[in-house]
């Protein structure tokens, strides 16, 4: 099957041409995102391939049928982004990638929590101009303190187990509890409790209406002042002017984020040369107890790979009928 592939970066070419070796797809690289202006560069392929931030409105999906497309397969796990009730109408098939190293993701908010605790970020930069005093790099040891996650599916259940290894107490918050984690040793709790207590929390549960500012002015009031967050999530779990409100008064010891709540204008570019606009993330960027990665936690070559495979068998088992289809449906 022809696939049209927007918003592609190499890394994306690398792997779903290593991927498409047992599927022999004909796939058409293209860089924009996909938008009412570039749809146009679907015309003539009865799939097309998209990236979280890739909006697949009405309008868009309109114009996508008009040229022949009946697949969009999404190289990743959320759908928000689709209006699904239009792609049904249209005849529209709509797959997604539902699960993919789910390592990377719990690996990665570790790895946030260490550097930002440690300083190594800090650290590195010092050592490189020569800069050897330790003033301002002080940390503290994870041993014996008390981590709380909240949402304990695939990635939460996978970072409790790694930090529990820490030698920590490992407090848990899910409406539907992981039974194999309370035999790990991990406490379930109300959240209430669960903010009150933990020294870092970290989010891994979905962006929901429920969810959705979880972290605000009044939890960050329940949580220890030095508390640390860590979000490896979706940004809008986090309402991020209460968190800088937070972290000016010294009510948040510090923050982690590989997500954030307006990442559409600016993850996944290089804005090097330009002048961001976004001022409530320039002040995030200025706190020295604030570390933000890109929506990097997913970035790994085994999650990719998975990615990639994921979309192409989706593709398969679309055009042929056999296989799995991951599709997604408006119900
Ligand atoms: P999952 O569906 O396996 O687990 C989500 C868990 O959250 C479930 O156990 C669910 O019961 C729980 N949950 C639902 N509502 C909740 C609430 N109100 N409070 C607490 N827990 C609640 O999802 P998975 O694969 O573990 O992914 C977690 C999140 O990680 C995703 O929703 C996504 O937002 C994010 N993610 C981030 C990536 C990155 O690169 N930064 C990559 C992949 C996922």
């Amino acid at each position: 099957m022809r696939i049209a592939i927007f918003n592609t970066k190499p890394y994306d070419q690398r792997f779903f041409e290593e991927a498409n070796a047992v599927h022999q797809h004909e796939l058409v690289f293209l860089e924009p995102h996909l938008n009412l202006h570039t749809a146009r560069l679907a015309d003539g392929c009865a799939a097309i391939c998209t990236f979280v931030n890739d909006p697949l409105d009405t309008a868009t999906l309109e114009l996508l049928a008009t040229f022949g497309v009946k697949l969009v397969a999404l190289r990743c796990a959320g759908f928000n982004q689709v209006d699904l009730n239009a792609a049904q109408r249209l005849g529209i098939t709509v797959a997604r990638v539902p699960a993919y190293s789910p390592y990377a993701v719990a690996e990665h908010a570790v790895a946030l929590l260490l550097t930002l605790n440690r300083n190594i970020h800090r650290a590195y930069n010092r050592v490189r101009e020569g800069n050897f005093a330790l003033e301002g790099l002080l940390g503290f040891d994870l041993h014996g303190k008390t981590v709380g996650v909240v949402g304990t599916g695939k990635i939460g259940a996978i970072f409790a187990r790694i930090i529990g290894g820490f030698g920590t107490t490992v407090l848990a918050y899910d409406p539907q509890p992981n039974t194999e984690l309370e035999g790990a040793a991990v406490q379930y709790v109300p959240l209430e409790r669960l903010l009150q207590q933990s020294d870092i929390v970290s989010l891994h549960c979905p962006l929901t209406p429920q969810t959705q500012h979880l972290i605000n002015t009044e939890s960050l009031k329940r949580m220890k002042p030095s508390a640390m967050l860590v979000n490896t999530s979706r940004g809008a779990l986090v309402d991020t002017p209460a968190v800088i409100e937070a972290l000016k008064s010294g009510r948040l010891g510090a923050l982690a984020l590989d997500v954030y709540e307006e990442e559409g204008d600016l993850f996944f570019e290089n804005l090097s040369d330009r002048v961001i606009q976004d001022d409530v993330f320039m002040r995030l960027l200025t706190f020295p107890n604030v570390l933000i990665t890109g929506h990097q936690a997913f970035f790994t070559r085994e999650a990719l790979t998975g990615i990639a495979c994921t979309t192409l068998e989706n593709v398969t088992a679309f055009e042929s009928g056999t296989g799995t289809l991951h599709r997604v449906t408006a119900s």
